[in-house]
């Protein structure tokens, strides 16, 4: 399973990116906002230091203003990924976008529906938002399980890119089901190697090699 960092932030991209845990990087409005930075540069800047997919967000909602700045955005680099949002006016940019060459992220997908609708137009990957369903009572992660069998029943090669993921239950759960790519937070992934059954037994460890005196330099 591939691990994206979902942020703006070059200092998580490059601290994550050293241990190996990136695979590529997602960002939206939101994360460009939140960086303070201008979304052009940032980009450039993230796809120097990962060479996986970068999702950079389309801001039009017509097609063919979508399929322009998709254009632009995909002449940042060679691993952008163009994100587009799940609508009539998206798949079309989707269509268009990757019959040119170009990845295509398909971002917002919420049913079962919008995520074959979306592997017809060609999407490199889709993104169901799992924590957003979660959030109205609706098990996000049951949407993974129902666009898994469609996308095998059909052969599709659209990869399933886990987002809004909020949990490290949710990337146990997407790895367990077979998601292609799961994207988290910076503090997510970070989670993964928490267990306090290591912190236990690396501090009796700690007070035996205290003891002991035990030196290996
Ligand atoms: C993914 O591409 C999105 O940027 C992201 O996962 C959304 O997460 P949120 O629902 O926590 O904002």
């Amino acid at each position: 399973m591939k691990f994206f960092v979902d942020t703006a932030e070059i200092d998580d991209i490059k601290a994550l990116n050293d241990l190996g845990m990136v695979d590529g990087v997602t960002t939206n409005p939101s994360l460009i906002m939140k960086s303070g930075r201008d979304i052009l540069e940032v980009t450039k800047e993230i796809c120097e230091i990962v060479s996986g997919p970068v999702s950079a967000e389309v801001v039009a909602t017509d097609a063919d203003d979508m399929i322009a700045e998709g254009r632009k955005l995909a002449k940042i680099a060679d691993n952008i990924a163009v994100k587009v949002p799940l609508t009539w006016d998206g798949l079309k940019a989707c269509k268009v976008l990757s019959d040119e060459g170009n990845m295509v992220n398909v971002t917002l997908c919420f049913s079962a529906n919008q995520a074959l609708i979306a592997a017809k137009a060609g999407a490199t990957f889709i993104s169901p938002f799992v924590g957003r369903l979660d959030d109205v009572n609706i098990d996000g992660m049951d949407l993974i399980q129902d666009i898994r069998v469609i996308y095998d029943n059909y052969g599709f090669d659209t990869e399933i890119l886990v987002a809004s993921i909020r949990t490290v239950n949710h990337i146990t759960e997407s790895a367990r089901i077979g998601a292609d790519v799961i994207t988290a937070p910076p503090g997510v992934i970070r989670k993964l190697a928490d267990h306090p059954l290591t912190d236990n037994g690396l501090n009796a460890f700690l007070a035996d090699i205290k003891k002991a005196g035990i030196k290996i330099l």
